[in-house]
């Protein structure tokens, strides 16, 4: 049992006030909330540590290295990579999968394949776009049913020997489904495809072992999981961080740089060009020790709670529909009351002080496939309460009546 009100202390932001009203926060899905021991690591390391890290031999800079060091080792335990430079630090899911997508350029050739689905968000559908025009691979898509399920006989069949990779969210930003991600990957490695997951919006929710899953390219951001925006990860099997060209050139990640040739660093640096996000990197291993203290099975349990109480809640309320109704799912609730746009309910229910997201929550062809042009969002994390769920389900109401 989770421990609520305590764990709401832990983060300041849940004590302001917006527009007049107590903040309720149901905007967990675009970015997370940040608790006070993330937000005291970064003050710490700008007062008393703020270095550039593997250049100095100075103090500051070895406090810093070591510290920016601690935090992948960090990283790599929570995600349960084998190696630690498996672990490579990035600012984002985004830069991430436009790492590896940038690479593949290299590695595919006219005709070959890539599969992705038709949940993905914008970040996992550009970038291979991108890609294919750049090699001539062909993109394939595999649909979804209206519970918002992706449809795997239809996965079976696109997967050829032709296919060269396949890249799935692991769970939906826009609706919250929970992909079978083991199956997907099972599938395409008994093709010879390789695998990458988005875990963008699984990480505040799901501790991923990347060993158990034998996936490939594992992503994730640290912003959605109590840390910093601007800091992420991308977890990649050795050899296939091997195979994979840099993605940037630049400082620390090369061996010898001369006129004539330049050889690269060995992992992780040889991704890791330029100054990273140090206390992001820092702070974000602070987070994963933060949200590892509370438990993910004690998270997903409240959270499951959180999402069955607020369906039930919002659905008593005459008109509106639920889109993304897979029994697999996290604690997203998007949706649509008949005759009144999205964006209508969010500003209105701004004014009460409640944050939700609306529009097509980038995941335009997830719109394009229920024919709407966006959803209202409620996404709860474990900090959330039902009593901040009642007062949704009123100002939802009450921004029907002023609206229809
Ligand atoms: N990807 C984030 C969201 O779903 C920004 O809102």
């Amino acid at each position: 049992m989770l421990d609520i009100q305590k764990i709401r202390e832990d983060f300041p932001i849940l004590k302001r006030e917006v527009n007049g009203k107590p903040l309720v926060y149901f905007d967990n899905a675009a970015t997370s909330q940040t608790p006070q021991v993330v937000i005291d690591a970064i003050v710490d390391y700008y007062s008393n540590y703020n270095a550039n890290i593997h250049r100095g031999v100075h103090t500051l800079s070895q406090e810093a290295t070591d510290a920016y060091e601690e935090a992948r080792l960090k990283i790599q335990r929570h995600f349960n990579a084998q190696e630690s430079h498996e672990i490579i630090l990035t600012s984002g899911t985004t830069h991430s999968i436009n790492l590896v997508a940038n690479g593949f350029a290299s590695l595919l050739k006219k005709g070959d394949e890539v599969i992705v689905s038709a949940l993905e968000h914008h970040s996992n559908i550009v970038p291979w776009q991108m890609l294919c025009e750049k090699t001539e691979a062909i993109l394939k898509v595999i649909p979804i049913n209206e519970e918002g399920e992706l449809l795997m006989d239809v996965y079976n069949d696109l997967l050829t020997t032709k296919t060269k990779l396949v890249f799935v969210n692991h769970i939906s930003n826009a609706l919250g489904t929970i992909n079978p991600i083991e199956k997907i990957i099972q599938k395409a490695h008994s093709k010879g495809a390789a695998v990458l997951i988005d875990g963008a919006q699984a990480c505040p929710h799901i501790k991923p072992d990347v060993q158990a899953l034998d996936v490939d390219f594992y992503v994730a951001s640290a912003h959605k999981i109590c840390g910093p925006t601007g800091v992420g990860i991308l977890y990649g099997k050795q050899e296939w961080l091997k195979k994979l060209p840099p993605y940037q050139g630049g400082g620390e990640m090369i061996k010898e740089v001369t006129f004539e040739k330049t050889t690269y660093a060995d992992l992780p640096h040889k991704f890791e060009a330029g100054t990273p996000n140090i206390a992001g990197g820092i702070a974000f291993g602070v987070a994963l020790d933060y949200m590892n203290a509370i438990g993910f099975e004690a998270i997903a349990s409240y959270e499951k709670e959180l999402l069955d109480f607020g369906t039930e809640q919002l659905l008593a309320i005459e008109g509106l529909k639920i889109y993304g109704t897979s029994a697999q799912k996290t604690s997203v609730i998007s949706f649509n009351i008949e005759g009144i746009h999205p964006y209508d309910i969010g500003s209105i229910i701004d004014k009460l002080g409640i944050a939700v997201r609306t529009g097509h929550h980038c995941a335009q062809p997830i719109m394009d496939f229920y024919k709407i042009p966006g959803t209202v969002r409620a996404s709860f994390a474990f900090y959330n309460t039902k009593e901040e769920i009642i007062k949704l389900a009123e100002a939802v109401k009450r921004a029907k009546n002023m609206l229809s």
